[in-house]
């Protein structure tokens, strides 16, 4: 969503801490795009651990986030320009249009408008908007907001502190995840869905040049995948992650009682299907807000984008051509890299390549 700006920086670091690996992006600003210097995804999930979400630390970030930082020869203390992001429960962003509003009375009156439309407690919330333009006809303002909350911010900010890095701007998920698409794709008209699948969420973002912009966090991706094997191959987490990675939906060679893991169990619904699900609902969603039903594609990123199968999957459930995104298009690559462009990395692309 970020305008383009003048740029000062020379070098950025992009950081994705997200709840299963941590991504970090090193680029050099050319005079026209950027190159990329180098990057680094590391797992947090201790090793031989069968979690579930809550018997993981906020503490085990700092540590992994530290040897990237030594290991990629960045010292954290002389970083100028790094940019992170927050997403998930406790953020939320919206596009709502208001009556005009000079700039002195703006701030105050968004955060009575955000009260009424973030489901976000007054007193913690953070907030922060852009004016995306005003409107010839009406003179209403299209804004977007997004918010978070105290408590998020400063557990973020405590990671990076406890690495040694001094906290830069702090972007929310989607907008970073739009940002990577937006800046490095040739955009025709009509509307992009933009699937970031991680572990344990997916930031779904609605995006397109004329559009109304929309973004909400499924609470299904990577990690429900990966307990679906457990439990139905009777897998330890690390043999499902193995197994996942290996076969993805795609059917497997039939196992000795002759059934292969997608017929096991039809009773219960597959994340799969959670996932279609909760994007149909969405779209249906925003075609009654927005008027708009110009769905061109969807974009895959996130570790989960590499789920073989699902690219499929989604293309013939949601109807709509479907593809992973390579986020590295349009970036200067060392040739050591070239073979190495993974969508995992786009979010944290996206903010490296934060214009300001
Ligand atoms: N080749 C692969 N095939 C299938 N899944 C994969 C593959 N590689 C990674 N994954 C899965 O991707 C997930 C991690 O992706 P990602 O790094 O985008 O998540 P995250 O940002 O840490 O999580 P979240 O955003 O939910 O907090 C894990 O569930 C992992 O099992
Ligand atoms: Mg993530």
């Amino acid at each position: 969503m970020a305008k383009e700006k003048k740029t000062k920086f020379k070098e950025s670091v992009g950081l994705d801490i997200g709840s299963h690996s941590i991504k970090l992006v090193h680029l050099k600003r050319l005079h026209e795009g950027y190159k990329l210097l180098n990057y680094e995804m590391k797992s947090t999930i201790p090793e031989g651990l069968d979690y579930s979400p809550s018997d993981l630390s906020p503490d085990r970030f700092a540590p992994v986030l530290a040897g990237m930082f030594k290991s990629l020869k960045i010292n954290p203390r002389k970083l100028k320009h790094l940019v992170s992001s927050i997403g998930g429960d406790n953020t939320s962003i919206k596009q709502i249009k208001t009556i005009y509003l000079p700039d002195d009375e703006l701030e105050s009156a968004l955060f009575f408008e955000a009260k009424k439309h973030l489901p976000i407690s007054g007193a913690e919330m953070l907030l922060d908007y852009q004016v995306l333009g005003i409107e010839e006809k009406t003179n209403n303002m299209n804004i977007l907001l997004a918010a978070t909350t105290k408590d998020l911010l400063s557990q973020h900010s405590q990671i990076l502190t406890d690495a040694e890095a001094a906290p830069g701007v702090v972007d929310i998920e989607s907008l970073a995840v739009t940002n990577s698409f937006a800046l490095n794709s040739y955009l025709e008209e009509g509307i992009y869905i933009i699937l970031n699948l991680g572990a344990h969420k997916t930031n779904m973002v609605i995006y397109g040049p004329e559009a109304k912009f929309f973004a909400r966090d499924i609470p299904w991706a990577g990690y429900h995948f990966t307990r679906e094997i457990m439990k139905r191959k009777k897998l330890s987490f690390e043999e499902a992650e193995k197994y996942k990675k290996e076969y993805g939906l795609k059917e497997e060679k039939v196992t000795s009682d002759g059934k292969t893991i997608l017929s096991l169990d039809i009773a219960e619904k597959t994340t799969a299907e959670q996932i279609a699900m909760e994007v149909k609902r969405s779209l249906r969603f925003y075609v009654k807000e927005a008027g708009n039903s110009d769905f061109r594609k969807i974009l895959m990123t996130g570790g989960t984008a590499k789920l073989l199968g699902l690219p499929e999957y989604l293309e013939e459930n949601l109807n709509l051509p479907t593809e992973v995104y390579n986020p590295f298009a349009n970036l200067e690559m060392p040739e050591k890299f070239k073979d190495k462009q993974d969508p995992q990395l786009a979010l944290a692309l996206g903010l490296a390549m934060r214009p300001e």
